[in-house]
Parts: C-alpha cells; sequence; structure tokens
C-alpha cells in the first residue's frame, strides 16, 4: 500500500464483537494495543498489563477478523529482558492468538531483538516517538522529538527498525514535518499518531476515535462518532422499557 500511494487505517480493538464490526467496515488493519491497559481494564497506564492478558484480548479480534490484518502489541516486560525471551514471547503470541504480526516499542536498542523475532517468522510493527512503556522515563505525554537532537536521535531510530526488517512503524506524537521526512526515508510503512497528514497511515484508539472515552480531547483527536450519546440513549431507552412494563412485550414472549 505505501508503494501504491495508499493510505492505511488503522484502528485498535481488543474483543471479538467490536473487531468484527470494525473489520467488517473496511478497516486495514486492527491493533489490540496495549492500550487495552486503559481501555478495557481502567489502569492509568499500559505497565500493567500482562502477556497473558493481551492473549485473549488478541484471540478474540483474530477470530472475529477475516480481512484486516491484526497486530499485537507486546506488553512491557515481554521483551526487554533479553533477546531469546523476546523471540518466545513474540512466538507464543503468533502460536495461541491467531495474529498476523506483533509490534513493539524502541529504537536502535532494539534493533537486534527485531532482527531476532523477524528470523524466527515473526512480522513486526516498531514504535517510536511517545512510547508509553517509558512514560516513567519521559514523565509525561508531551509532542517527542521537537528539539535537534531527539528529532536526529528518530530518525536514526527509525533506519534502524527499517534495517532490521520491521514492515511498518507506528510514530507516534511528533512534528509533522519529522513524521514525514522519516516517512520518505524508510522502506516500513509510517503508522501515525500525532504525527501530522504525511504519514503512510494512521491509527487511533477506537474508543477515544468513536466518542466513547470521557474527558480525554487531545488535539490529534477527531471525533468520528458520538457512541457514549448513543449508548447512553439506548440504555437510557431499556430502563425506561423495563421500569414501564414496557420490555418484554408479548411478541417478545415464549
Ligand atoms: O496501544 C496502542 O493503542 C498503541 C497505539 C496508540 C499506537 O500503541
Amino acid at each position: 500500500m505505501k508503494t501504491a500511494g495508499e493510505k492505511i487505517a488503522q484502528l485498535t480493538s481488543y474483543d471479538f464483537t467490536t473487531a468484527g464490526i470494525i473489520d467488517r467496515a473496511g478497516i486495514d488493519s486492527i491493533l489490540v494495543g496495549d492500550s487495552a491497559s486503559n481501555v478495557m481494564a481502567g489502569n492509568e497506564t499500559t505497565l500493567p498489563i500482562t502477556i497473558d492478558e493481551m492473549i485473549v484480548y488478541a484471540r478474540g479480534v483474530a477470530r472475529a477478523c477475516k480481512h484486516c490484518l491484526v497486530v499485537c502489541d507486546m506488553p512491557f516486560g515481554s521483551y526487554q529482558v533479553s533477546r531469546e525471551e523476546a523471540v518466545r514471547n513474540a512466538i507464543r503470541i503468533m502460536k495461541e492468538t491467531g495474529v498476523d504480526a506483533v509490534k513493539l516499542e524502541g529504537g536502535t536498542e532494539m534493533a537486534d531483538t527485531i532482527r531476532a523475532i523477524v528470523a524466527a517468522g515473526v512480522p513486526v510493527e516498531g514504535h517510536l516517538g511517545l512510547t508509553p512503556q517509558s512514560i516513567h522515563k519521559f514523565g509525561g505525554y508531551g509532542l517527542r522529538a521537537k528539539e535537534e537532537t531527539e528529532a536526529r536521535q528518530l530518525l536514526a531510530d527509525a533506519h534502524a527498525l527499517d534495517q532490521a526488517g520491521c514492515f511498518a512503524i507506528t510514530l507516534e506524537k511528533v512534528p509533522a514535518k519529522l513524521a514525514a521526512q522519516v516517512t520518505s526515508e524508510v522502506k516500513a510503512a509510517t503508522i501515525g499518531i500525532g504525527a501530522g497528514p504525511d504519514t503512510d497511515g494512521q491509527v487511533l484508539v477506537y474508543a477515544d476515535a468513536l466518542g466513547m472515552t470521557q474527558g480525554f480531547k487531545p488535539k490529534f483527536l477527531r471525533h468520528f462518532a458520538d457512541m457514549a450519546q448513543c449508548m447512553t440513549q439506548g440504555v437510557q431507552s431499556y430502563i425506561d422499557a423495563v421500569k414501564t412494563g414496557n420490555f418484554p412485550n408479548a411478541e417478545e414472549s415464549y
């Protein structure tokens, strides 16, 4: 798609039912992101989610998807300790879920690990810029690589991931101009979130994009639906129908 100049649309999903809707709507790729830690479990960060939890979410998504490419995040702690453990965990995710690829965060320091996972037959999407698993190192969720030194490092990291064999690279919260430069220089498809319009594709957390998340509206986010309002109305109609004795009616009874 990068070669053809066709933009890539990716959304997250973490369950069978939602993934089925997103897949049937025609999405190119679903990311079973470790944002499941926030969206599904209500944690403040992505750090607590375990590989066992990711496998449960990813299995449901993979089962639902008939068309799109499914990528599963490797959670914090599942690939940083050693290359062997990273390869073992990547293989475990592939074997136990049915996804098509894994994603992990980090730059040059992860290149050898990525090379080893790819050599084992597992496609890898990289992730640069704001990497939420390192949030305690950064100290916040602000824009990354706005200074020259960090921008130069990010460019070097993108080349390292490209050469290590990543088929795609997520670019999170980096200046649009830098994301455009990375996109033009690497073979991998760049998937932006808060990285401007010139990446090869875009990704959003589905609950944010569809207006389900309360009180979260960063500059890069657009609401493509108001699901919170739609669901609230549906729930209120149900409550009303139960309380008034309107539900179930004769046709809905045996
Ligand atoms: O976990 C996630 O949802 C992600 C996207 C925000 C890129 O990594």
